[in-house]
Parts: C-alpha cells; sequence; structure tokens
C-alpha cells in the first residue's frame, strides 16, 4: 500500500499540473483538523445534512423501505449511519472504510447499543469497483453522506453510481448527501474560514507527503488557497507558492526527483463539486435509479436524496 501510494505521489507531484489527491488531507492531524472544520460556523454542509437526516428521519425510512443490509460507505465513527438506525431498523450493518483498526473499535462500540443488528467492519478502498457477490440476494441500502462525492469528478461519479445501482440487483437504493450550488460569499467562507483551521487542513497535506515519502516541503514556503470556480460548479483547493520553491522527492534507491516551483505556482489538492438539485437527480436517472425522493434545509444548502436502483430489464 505504501509503495502504491509513494508512486501515485511521485506521479502526480512531477505532472504538469502538480496535485495531491485529497485523500492524502486525512492522517491523524487532518482528521482532527477535518473535525474541527464540522464545526465552524462558516463551515454550514456537515450542520445541515444532520439537520436534514433528523427533520426528516421518518420520511427517510419510509422511502427506504425495507433494509436487509445497511453499507456504509467511508463510515469513519459510524455516527451518521447509527443515528438512522432506529428509523430505517437495518437486520446488518457493514461498516466500510479505508483504515480498519479504527473501524473495528467504532463498529464494536457500536454493536453494545445494537445488539439486534448483526455488524460487521470492512477496510475498502472507495476509489476501486465495488463488488459484494455474498449479499446479491439481500436488499441492500447503500449510505454515501457528507458530499463525499464532491471530491470525484463528474464522470466519475457517473460510474460509482452505475456501479451501485448494478450491485443493487434491483432490489435497494443509495441515500446520499450532497452539497448545493449557492451565493459565492458563502461557499467562499466555507473554504476560507477566518480561524484559518482549512488552511491548515490543507498545509498538513504537504506535513503527510513530507512524512510519507520523505520529501522536504516547508510549510513557510506554502500559502492556502481556495476559490469558487462557477465555470466548473466547484471549490478547488490549491497550495500556493509564496516564493520560489526546490523540493527534493527522494527516489528510494532510484534517482531522487528535484522539483522547482516558481512564486505563485499552484498545487492543486480538492476539488468539491456542488450540484443543482436537477443535475444531480438527473445524474442518479442516468446511472440507473429511478424512484428518487429528495429533502434540502429550508435555505437550500444540502441535498439529501434516496434513490431505488431500476429493476434489471
Ligand atoms: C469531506 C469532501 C465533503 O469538500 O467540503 C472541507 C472536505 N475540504 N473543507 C468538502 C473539505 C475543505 C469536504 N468533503
Amino acid at each position: 500500500m505504501k509503495k502504491i501510494l509513494t508512486q501515485e505521489l511521485l506521479l502526480s507531484l512531477t505532472a504538469d499540473k502538480p496535485s495531491i489527491s485529497p485523500k492524502f488531507f486525512y492522517d491523524a492531524i487532518g482528521s482532527h483538523l477535518f473535525d474541527v472544520i464540522t464545526l465552524l460556523e462558516e463551515y454550514y454542509p456537515t450542520r445541515t445534512e444532520k439537520w436534514i437526516m433528523d427533520a426528516y428521519q421518518r420520511d427517510i425510512a419510509d422511502a427506504v423501505d425495507d433494509c436487509d443490509v445497511l453499507l456504509d460507505l467511508g463510515a469513519g465513527n459510524c455516527a451518521k449511519a447509527s443515528r438512522l438506525f432506529d428509523a430505517i431498523e437495518p437486520k446488518q450493518y457493514w461498516a466500510l472504510d479505508i483504515s480498519k483498526e479504527y473501524l473495528e473499535a467504532a463498529v464494536a462500540d457500536l454493536q453494545k447499543q445494537f445488539p439486534h443488528i448483526e455488524m460487521s467492519a470492512h477496510a475498502l478502498d472507495l476509489s476501486l469497483p465495488l463488488s459484494f457477490p455474498d449479499l446479491q440476494k439481500l436488499r441492500k441500502i447503500f449510505f454515501f453522506p457528507g458530499s463525499s462525492i464532491g471530491n470525484y469528478d463528474p464522470e466519475k461519479a457517473d460510474q460509482f453510481f452505475a456501479n451501485i445501482a448494478y450491485e443493487c440487483h434491483g432490489n435497494g437504493g443509495l441515500l446520499i448527501g450532497v452539497d448545493l450550488v449557492k451565493d459565492d460569499e458563502t461557499l467562499h467562507l466555507a473554504y476560507n474560514d477566518p480561524l484559518g483551521v482549512t488552511a491548515a487542513f490543507n498545509l498538513n497535506a504537504l506535513l503527510n507527503v513530507n512524512r510519507l515519502i520523505g520529501s522536504n516541503f516547508n510549510l513557510q514556503d506554502w500559502e492556502h488557497y481556495a476559490f469558487f470556480n462557477a465555470s466548473k460548479s466547484r471549490i478547488e483547493m490549491h497550495l500556493r507558492a509564496l516564493t520560489d520553491v526546490e523540493v527534493v522527492l527522494p527516489g528510494n534507491g532510484t534517482q531522487d526527483h528535484l522539483i522547482s516551483f516558481n512564486a505563485g505556482d499552484l498545487i492543486h489538492t480538492e476539488n468539491s463539486y456542488k450540484y443543482t438539485q436537477e443535475r444531480f437527480v438527473e445524474k442518479l436517472r442516468r446511472a440507473g435509479f429511478d424512484d428518487i425522493h429528495c429533502w434540502t434545509d429550508p435555505s437550500d444548502y444540502f441535498l439529501v436524496c434516496f434513490a431505488n436502483a431500476n429493476k434489471p430489464s
């Protein structure tokens, strides 16, 4: 795993347009910084989604109908899914996430609170195709909250949805939360909080990269840069060089790479796509879902959808 990640970073950092995948935000410090972001006044998505899911719990459960297995994609601490257990009453709960250690502890805890639900933890890289042959005959409900879908390029999101629709085999669906397009100012502030937590979250990626590949990025040389790209309907986060910078990427036995940046050069670290309800519902339809239910907050900041997978024809 480490070797693959190192390769991936070497390639993306030496590319024409240097980038670091957003998955490199989430080391121990980055995960804590993200938790702090969700507490910020300016960062509305987490609390707005929670508001929608609490307010419409009954309607969501009615739309979902029977649930043999709730598959939590990127479960983390399992808190979001577990808040819906009493309403949805899943028979089984599968928690899926990249790091299994953390997940197993969270699931063990939850199992004590909900002894009647059969629970399991599974390590899984969500960027790879999903397949659940053991669950073929069961009604599966996939849960993908938090606007995690916002990190996927639109074509990648289409593939991901088609993969899930297929895996439902005509019996199941997708419960998903996604951030909506809104005024520029609100979007901008959510990724440029005055306290600088998002800036720290972004810069921390360089520390994580230094640790993973032994590079020597110096935080002093970089600044947080985030803006709403309206034509692509996405927040873009970058790290911008404050001066001319040279960085050594150790080659691990092979030759070291030296990369140079000029003042003002960018490393792209994240896209966070924002949708309109219409465009998002249309996307789900095209991927193989129908009978799509939508819930939003009074300001239309965030959208929660339940989409039933089409019956195979
Ligand atoms: C976890 C991808 C939904 O895009 O809003 C928060 C990550 N980046 N602040 C988002 C994030 C900067 C977040 N997602």
